[in-house]
């Protein structure tokens, strides 16, 4: 792999075993680093599949919550770079159950490995595992907080699918209230210049200190609306489900669940270039026929994070 010099003067990167915590970490200076080592990583693997740059390294992939794509997609990064994995996917079957505090979860984990990913569903987390851990913590997805490196991931498949971020309508559909991946995405787009739309249903709507914060980043009004009066002039439609896991009330899921859907008539009267993008999993907010539409690019996203992580890997061990 050609090597990407990320180095500032005094000779180390600023990557080099930096805490991903939030996308507020993040310039627009940072981002283009991130996009072309991720796109470096894309040409290796079609190239040899392989390399061995994390030899020796050891990732904990630490998750208190259910994750397919998060917790697979950086265990591929790491052997794909030819480092190894501890996979604690079920905390029931670890120490955790026992009544064991997070803190000293971490400490246990940072003993054996060099750099744990974690997924928690308490808001915040990553910042108190980064506070006791000599080894970087990856935030792999906090309660309702944030998601950073499925927002990296994001921003690289807009860019690898459209050409660029800049000028683009985003329009974000669903559950804004509770997903951690819309707060971090939002966040990001707020470094380019973008026009955002909201549509949620009531309940769901964006948390006011998310919009007054977009708004000040001068990302536009960034109102709510309906997804009919915007889907024309819509470049990116990224959809959520409803997450469930996060009401207290199951009755209040009921109401707003079923509540918006994208279908084959939606994508009549999108544009021609528009791409429709998930974190997944998808539950029923896009319809299946929408799959065999090549403007659903939720599955070719799947397949960007994993050279996002391996991106995010390699400049965290210092070895781009
Ligand atoms: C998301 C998450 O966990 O926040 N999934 C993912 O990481 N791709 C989105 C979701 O669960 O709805």
């Amino acid at each position: 792999m050609d090597r990407i010099n990320v180095l500032p003067d005094e000779g180390v990167s600023r990557f080099d075993g930096m805490d991903i915590l939030s996308v507020k970490q993040f310039n627009h200076h940072d981002l283009d680093i991130i996009l072309d080592v991720a796109r470096d990583m894309r040409e290796m693997v079609d190239r040899q599949g392989s390399v061995d740059i994390l030899k020796g390294k050891l990732l904990a992939n630490l998750f208190y919550e259910p994750s397919t794509r998060t917790s697979s997609s950086f265990a591929a990064a790491t052997q794909r770079l030819g480092g190894n994995v501890i996979q604690i996917n079920n905390v029931t079957f670890s120490s955790v159950s026992k009544g064991e505090e997070l803190r000293d979860t971490i400490l246990s984990m940072g003993s054996y490995s060099d750099a744990i990913v974690l997924r928690h569903p308490d808001e915040g987390s990553a910042d108190i595992a980064a506070e006791v851990s000599a080894k970087p913590i990856i935030n792999a997805g906090d309660g309702i907080g944030e998601h950073p490196t499925q927002a990296l991931l994001d921003i690289f498949t807009i860019v690898e699918e459209l050409g660029t971020i800049d000028g683009l309508t985003v329009t974000m559909l669903g559950d804004l209230k509770y997903g951690r991946t819309v707060h971090s995405l939002a966040k990001l787009l707020a470094l380019y210049d973008v026009k955002l739309n909201f549509v949620a249903p009531d309940l769901l709507k964006a948390p006011t200190a998310l919009v007054d914060s977009l708004i000040e980043s001068g990302v536009g009004p960034c109102k709510h609306v309906d997804l009919d009066s915007i889907i024309s002039e819509t470049d990116v439609l990224y959809v959520t489900r409803v997450q469930r896991e996060r009401f207290a009330d199951q009755s209040v899921y009921e109401k707003v669940n079923r509540s918006y859907a994208v279908n084959v008539d939606t994508m009549n009267i999108a544009k021609e270039r528009m791409i429709v993008m998930h974190p997944l999993p998808r539950v029923d907010e896009i319809s299946r026929a929408v799959d065999e539409d090549p403007r659903a690019a939720y599955f070719r996203q799947m397949e960007y994070g994993m050279y996002v992580r391996m991106a995010l890997l390699a400049l965290v061990f210092g070895k781009v």
